[in-house]
């Protein structure tokens, strides 16, 4: 069985449409993959009671409980560890990890962002695309490294912003097609269609098809 570990800091939407995809297509005997545990920096995630009553282990690595960054990840890469993933799903997760996490895992970090990469890395994607005037706003999937926002690119959803957006309503739009395109990205490099070589996600042209996404509402 391929394991999935999930990292949140908050409401746990997208962790939500993975597992319902997983659930639906029953990931278990199809593909043989399953979310195994749910794991928060907050302890008042929502998404924690969320994991719970889907009967998946939830539990808390809370960063304030630590004096440093290294201290935390440290406990992370414990807690995570033991759970021996195959994937690790970041999916909401408002820390930033460093080199000394990432790279003990690098090609098995997944992380979600509310912009079309490389436009608008880090914090307020959706009022700084508002702010700039782009007609396409969008998300993106991609394999997580030391440099924020800046992993190989998997998947991508791009959806119009509209005269009388503002950020929530950008938001919102966007979120639709993140719950979308997650669940594929992950099925795919859970299944082996997408691969981390070289820096790099390789996949066929009919893979690469499928993790493209164009929406309207
Ligand atoms: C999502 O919109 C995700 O793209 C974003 O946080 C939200 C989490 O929602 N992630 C980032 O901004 C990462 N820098 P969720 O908890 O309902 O999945």
């Amino acid at each position: 069985m391929k394991k999935i570990v999930v990292l949140i800091s908050g409401r746990g939407s997208n962790f939500v449409a993975i597992q319902e995809s997983a659930l639906r297509e029953d990931w278990e005997h199809s593909i043989g993959a399953k979310i195994v545990a749910v794991i928060s920096n907050r302890p008042d995630a929502k998404g924690l009671e969320l994991a719970k009553n889907y009967g998946i282990d939830a539990l808390c690595v809370d960063h304030k409980a630590f004096d440093t960054r290294e201290a935390f990840e440290e406990k992370l890469y414990e807690v995570v560890s033991q759970y021996e993933p195959d994937l690790i799903v970041l999916a909401g997760f408002m820390r930033i990890l460093t080199a000394g996490f990432v790279d003990r895992l690098e090609g098995k970090i997944l992380n979600i962002h509310p912009a079309l990469l490389p436009s608008f890395k880090g914090l307020d994607t959706h009022q700084r695309a508002i702010d700039a005037g782009v007609r396409m706003a969008g998300t993106t999937v991609h394999f997580v490294t030391a440099a924020l926002d800046g992993g190989a690119i998997i998947a991508q959803a791009a959806v119009p912003v509209l005269p009388s957006d503002d950020a929530h309503r950008l938001a919102d739009r966007v979120l639709v097609y993140e719950h979308q395109i997650y669940a594929r990205a992950v099925k795919a490099c859970v299944t082996g269609k997408v691969r981390y070589e070289n820096e790099r996600a390789v996949m066929d042209d009919q893979t690469a098809l499928e993790l493209t996404l164009f929406g309207q509402i």
